[in-house]
């Protein structure tokens, strides 16, 4: 046995060292009593140190996404050996889950299965677009969709729980976490989270091809000052409920199994013991029965915020604060039993804590078959599936925005005979798949430069040159990125080529491991020599077509200005250079729109469509308004704004009344026509402003949304329904409530261009 030990942490270090990687319940009242029947029998039989063994989560690799807590390797083997463990993370595939199940099966007094959980983020091993990418498609059955098979490929893997999805609402582009993420917007972050919870989840966590999905990171976490991450966040009481809450309330009510705290603090107190967000709202008044896991050491670092002088101290707060499990941080492994002891923390919180967990593992139906996801077959079919690859192929040309198209240069027109592909990620087949990337196996990515060899008619003349390194060195969750900064040795070669070509691809932006955790920037330009690189190849030929990939928005001032095309690519997954190449060649007509303001320049962050009126909005006056001397205040692409290769026209919106009260609703229809010469897609958005609330309330808030597929020629009548809850706001009595007055209603195809009618609220 003893081998056996040693051969699974060599395994597991090995393994994954390499990567870093109440609610709504389908089950029937009966099924439910049952569960609660068993959940109250196994925590019975528990002593105090097998409870609190439950609310431990411990790291398969001992250090991969923060700074470990110093509990070795053979401690944790050995607690693990007694049972005094409730969660694994970081542990992945069948044969590597199986042997960690067996370890507290075979040894253990109790038998009380492991849940393993992993960062599923936007893929398994088949990588589909970064969340804020595929956010940009606005179809949420397509993102229910990449999660349910994200959910077959790691359940298939032997784990139980994807650390996903992100709903940290972001207006920040300084911020490296934005790529996690649903962009700016409260209301198309519940919509995705939703979505994707629905996606791993599916109609039964016992289902073996289904995972528990976490909403994270709760709360506020993308409001890190200055874009910095782990940073101070302040904001106010009226923010967190209108901007921070919305996605998380969505989820806890879509039955979510788990929530996810944050590393951050609001307004002077860690979120990790916040008793107001953790216990009044989720517990208490969402009423929400799944557990809490910290953030990774989040309850150890209160120490450094200053509010805990030791674990001990940072263990009371956070499990008085309602944090149910520990990631990776020692602090309730080294004191929750004294404490308890002490008559510090009452047995009866740890047991509410324990029988959250407990009530997941029986949820999964763990304790009918602690190795029910253990299946070797399954893991051969599913994992990288043709259908997968099929699916991500799907969602990467969904996620793709046409954000300039100057006299239609796109779809590359029968004229063009010859093609330079120059850029730093025309060829880079890592990049695709961005960060936070589970188990996607290095540089399996389809380059921009394969997908565009492949979608080019052979009439056309390819020719490639990478003009610039971007990065140097190692690139990984870890490493940190080195930049080329004075790599000009490609220049020649390129100019040559785009000098001699009809048409110029520019694939630049940013490497994949630019965006992510703790991988803020200050400066959201192109780093490296791609600015001097992209102004050479333009002075040559201005037939230009930019190939954006990058995880964040970025700065496009000058790019505006000088390149005819601007496509916007993200980092789109396994298929990305497929999904490019369909774009570019006209095989898929673009339908994404931002999810995420584009500034004019970084100091306009953070910027975001939703922004209040202020007590001097008015443009006409000289100097003394609200704007900046040197740059617009809006943005340079606003926030659902994308262009298609054919037209949309839209008629004029009609209310079917002008007025109505609480106990009624109104629609808002309006006739969309495409009038081009292509079939394509088109996202109707519905915006609402609030005249005069108790607080002052934003400019235009999104409140809707439908995203219709138009022939030729063909119209359609998109409706939208307005009722008291689609108007209320979480108001100065702090509370929820919808003011009789005047609103503004919007319809249009992004937050700018938009036609408005008025309609009151009685
Ligand atoms: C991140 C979480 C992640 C966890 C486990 C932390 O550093 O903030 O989002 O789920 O690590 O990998």
């Amino acid at each position: 046995m003893k081998k056996n030990l040693l051969v699974l942490i060599v395994g597991l270090i090995l393994t994954f060292n390499a990567c870093k990687v109440s609610s709504q319940s389908n089950k029937s009242p009966q099924q439910e009593k049952n569960i609660e029947q068993k959940v109250d029998s196994v925590l019975a039989l528990m002593t105090l140190e097998e409870k609190v063994g439950q609310m431990l989560q411990y790291n398969g690799s001992w250090d991969v996404t923060g700074p470990a807590t110093g509990t070795t390797n053979e401690k944790k083997l050995e607690r693990l050996k007694k049972g005094l463990v409730g969660s694994m993370l970081n542990v992945v595939s069948v044969k590597h889950t199986r042997e960690a199940q067996r370890l507290i099966m075979e040894n253990s007094r109790l038998k009380i299965p492991l849940i393993f959980g992993y960062d599923v983020i936007h893929g398994y091993q088949t990588m589909f677009p970064v969340p804020l990418g595929e956010t940009a498609s606005w179809d949420m059955n397509l993102a229910e969709r990449t999660a349910a098979a994200a959910a077959r490929e790691t359940a298939a893997s032997g784990v139980h729980w994807t650390f996903a999805p992100m709903m940290d609402v972001s207006r920040d582009a300084r911020w490296g976490r934005i790529m996690e993420g649903a962009g700016e917007d409260p209301f198309l972050n519940a919509e995705i989270a939703v979505a994707r919870i629905n996606g791993f989840q599916g109609s039964d966590l016992a289902n073996e091809k289904t995972i528990a999905a976490c909403a994270k990171h709760f709360a506020g976490y993308g409001f890190a000052e200055a874009g910095r991450d782990y940073n101070t966040v302040n904001i106010g009481i009226h923010e967190l409920h209108n901007t921070i809450l919305p996605p998380f309330k969505a989820a806890a009510k879509a039955g979510v199994a788990t929530f996810m705290n944050s590393f951050n603090e609001i307004d002077g107190v860690p979120a990790t013991s916040s008793s107001y967000l953790q216990r009044e709202l989720l517990k208490q008044d969402w009423n929400w029965n799944g557990f809490i896991v910290s953030d990774w050491g989040s309850i150890s670092e209160m120490i450094p915020h200053g509010i805990a002088k030791n674990k001990k101290e940072a263990a009371l707060l956070a499990v008085k604060g309602g944090s149910d499990m520990d990631m990776e941080g020692g602090a309730y492994e080294s004191s929750l039993i004294s404490l308890v002891e002490e008559g510090k923390v009452s047995e009866e919180l740890i047991d509410d804590s324990v029988k959250r967990i407990l009530r997941v593992k029986f949820q999964l139906g763990l304790f009918d078959d602690p190795y029910k996801y253990c299946d070797e077959s399954f893991e051969n079919s599913e994992v990288y599936s043709d259908a997968n690859q099929q699916l991500a192929l799907e969602a990467a040309k969904k996620s793709i925005v046409l954000l300039k198209n100057e006299n239609n240069i796109l779809p590359i027109q029968d004229k063009v005979k010859s093609i330079a592909v120059i850029g730093p990620l025309a060829d880079d087949k890592d990049s695709p798949l961005g960060n936070w990337r589970a188990q996607a196996v290095k540089n399996s990515g389809v380059s921009v430069l394969e997908g565009i060899k492949k979608h080019a008619p052979n009439s056309i003349k390819v020719t490639y040159a990478e003009g610039t390194k971007l990065s140097a060195g190692e690139r990984n969750f870890l490493s940190p990125l080195t930049i080329n900064e004075n790599d000009t040795s490609g220049f020649a070669e390129a100019k040559e080529l785009a000098e001699n070509s009809d048409l110029v691809i520019l694939v630049v932006g940013e490497d994949a491991f630019q965006s992510g955790e703790g991988r803020s920037q200050t400066n959201i330009g192109f780093l490296g020599v791609q600015d001097e690189l992209m102004k050479e190849i333009q002075e040559v030929n201005k037939n230009v077509v930019m190939v954006l990939m990058n995880g964040r928005p970025m700065d496009l001032t000058w790019s505006n200005q000088h390149i005819p095309a601007i496509v916007e690519t993200w980092f789109l997954g396994s298929q990305h250079g497929n999904a490019v190449g369909e774009i570019l060649f006209g095989k898929y007509n673009p339908s994404g729109k931002l999810p995420v303001s584009f500034p004019r320049n970084v100091g306009q962050e953070p910027l975001y469509y939703n922004q209040k009126s202020t007590g001097r909005p008015n443009e006409n006056s000289e100097v003394t308004y609200s704007h900046y001397t040197d740059a617009g205040r809006d943005a340079l692409f606003p926030f659902g704004f994308g262009l298609s290769y054919t037209n949309f026209e839209y008629g004029k919106i009609k209310l079917s009344d002008d007025s109505f009260s609480a106990s009624e609703e109104i629609k808002a229809s309006i006739e969309v026509r495409n009038t081009g010469k292509m079939a394509g897609e088109e996202v109707v958005q519905l915006y609402i402003r609030d005249l005069f609330a108790s607080i002052t309330r934003p400019i235009k808030e999104l409140k809707g949304f439908e995203k219709i597929s138009l022939q030729p020629g063909e119209s359609k009548t998109v409706s939208f329904t307005i009722d008291a809850e689609l108007l209320s706001y979480f108001g100065r009595d702090k509370k929820w409530v919808t003011d009789p007055g005047k609103f503004h209603l919007f319809i249009g195809p992004n937050s700018r261009d938009l036609q408005q009618v008025e309609f009151q609220y009685k």
